[in-house]
């Protein structure tokens, strides 16, 4: 790979960001379209290698330079770049960016592993740019609702943690199944939004035990990793006692399209979001004591695009490496446990 040479550009605060967006299939648009609406960025340049995918981008953003490589796009000098390709890609293209002092916010999964993951978050730090991660459940109104009560002892200590996601459908891309091109399966695609909730609510304690079952089709899948699972099943222990037991799958007989919950237990109350109707966008939060039950959160909530905007937020009034990133190396590390692969200690 060639060293860049950036193009000089020096932003006033009242100009929006110009940033580069790298993928722009699904979420990448709904992001795109997200930032933009947000008033905070505008698109300088998009790298995509679908032809009708790009044609449905420049809908959104017509002045934006088209490119195919994120080499090229790195030319065109963005603010930052915006992630949004197949997940193997991810970490090699994070690195890339951040090579050239390029700030980064990538989908999940930041990385197939923590060894990835880490290296990442370590280049982040070394060039001392801001990275943030899609972990969009962090951003509901029923998330933004409960994790102050919990971290303000409002439900007591917390004994158990209460998690699933189960996507009826599953992913309807093909690269969503390699394990080349995704990394793994339900839990890499799922599982890492289930174990980034209940570590970031409870403040990332240690995680000291991890059991786990993952199958494919029903059938008990060892460390092989030719096929993705699509059901698995964790408890977690932490270094607080906490149990935190999570299931998630895809193609499951659900009744609905998706099943949604995080349920924080604790000795005086319990906390929980829940998916309206099977809904994948519509979510509730609820405050239970005894048999007692309060809503505190109900939909409508625009919540999809909303850590892309805060990064760019922050991005308009720092570039430099804010160290909350270290967390994305924690959940890498857990689901590396939970896939039964030898723990990095990068
Ligand atoms: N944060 C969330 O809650 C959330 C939700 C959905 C998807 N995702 C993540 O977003 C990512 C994309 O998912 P999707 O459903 O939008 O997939 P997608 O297949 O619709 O989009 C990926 C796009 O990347 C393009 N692409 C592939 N390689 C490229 C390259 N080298 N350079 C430029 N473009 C390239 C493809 O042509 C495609 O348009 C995945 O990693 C997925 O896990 C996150």
């Amino acid at each position: 790979m060639s060293l860049v040479t950036a193009k000089p550009h020096t932003r006033t605060t009242a100009e929006k960001l110009q940033l580069g967006f790298l993928g722009a299939g699904w979420i990448g648009r709904h992001r795109m379209k997200a930032l933009l609406d947000s008033g905070v960025a505008e698109a300088a340049a998009i790298a995509e290698v679908s032809e009708d995918c790009m044609r449905e981008a420049a809908t959104l953003a017509p002045k934006a330079a088209q490119v195919d490589s994120i080499d090229a796009l790195i030319d065109e000098n963005p603010d930052g770049i915006v992630i949004a390709t197949p997940s193997a890609q991810h970490a090699e293209q994070a690195l890339r960016a951040l090579s050239c002092g390029i700030p980064v916010f990538c989908q999940k999964p930041l990385g197939c592993n923590h060894t990835e993951v880490g290296a990442v978050v370590a280049a982040a730090r070394a060039a001392d740019r801001l990275l943030d991660v899609d972990l969009s459940y962090r951003h509901t109104e029923a998330m933004r609702r409960i994790r102050p009560i919990v971290a303000g002892g409002g439900i007591g200590r917390v004994h158990t943690v209460d998690l699933v996601f189960h996507n009826a459908y599953g992913p309807d891309k093909p690269w969503f199944y390699d394990p080349a091109l995704s990394g793994g399966g339900c839990v890499i695609d799922l599982g890492v939004h289930l174990v980034d909730i209940a570590l970031w609510t409870l403040d990332f304690p240690k995680v000291k035990h991890v059991e786990s079952h993952l199958s494919a089709g029903g059938k008990a899948l060892g460390r092989e990793q030719s096929t993705v699972e699509d059901f698995a099943i964790a408890t977690l222990t932490l270094e607080t006692g906490t149990i935190v037991r999570l299931a998630c799958s895809w193609h499951l007989h659900t009744g609905k399209d998706a099943e949604i919950a995080a349920t924080f237990y604790g000795m005086e109350g319990a906390l929980a979001l829940r998916n309206v109707d099977g809904s994948f966008y519509d979510f509730i939060a609820e405050r239970y004591v005894g048999t007692s039950c309060e809503r505190i959160a109900s939909p409508p909530d625009d919540w999809g695009g909303r850590a892309a905007v805060h990064w760019a937020q922050q991005l308009a009034r720092c570039k430099h490496y804010n160290p909350r990133a270290d967390e994305f190396a924690e959940v890498a590390s857990v689901l590396d446990r939970i896939y039964g692969r030898p723990v990095s200690t990068q």
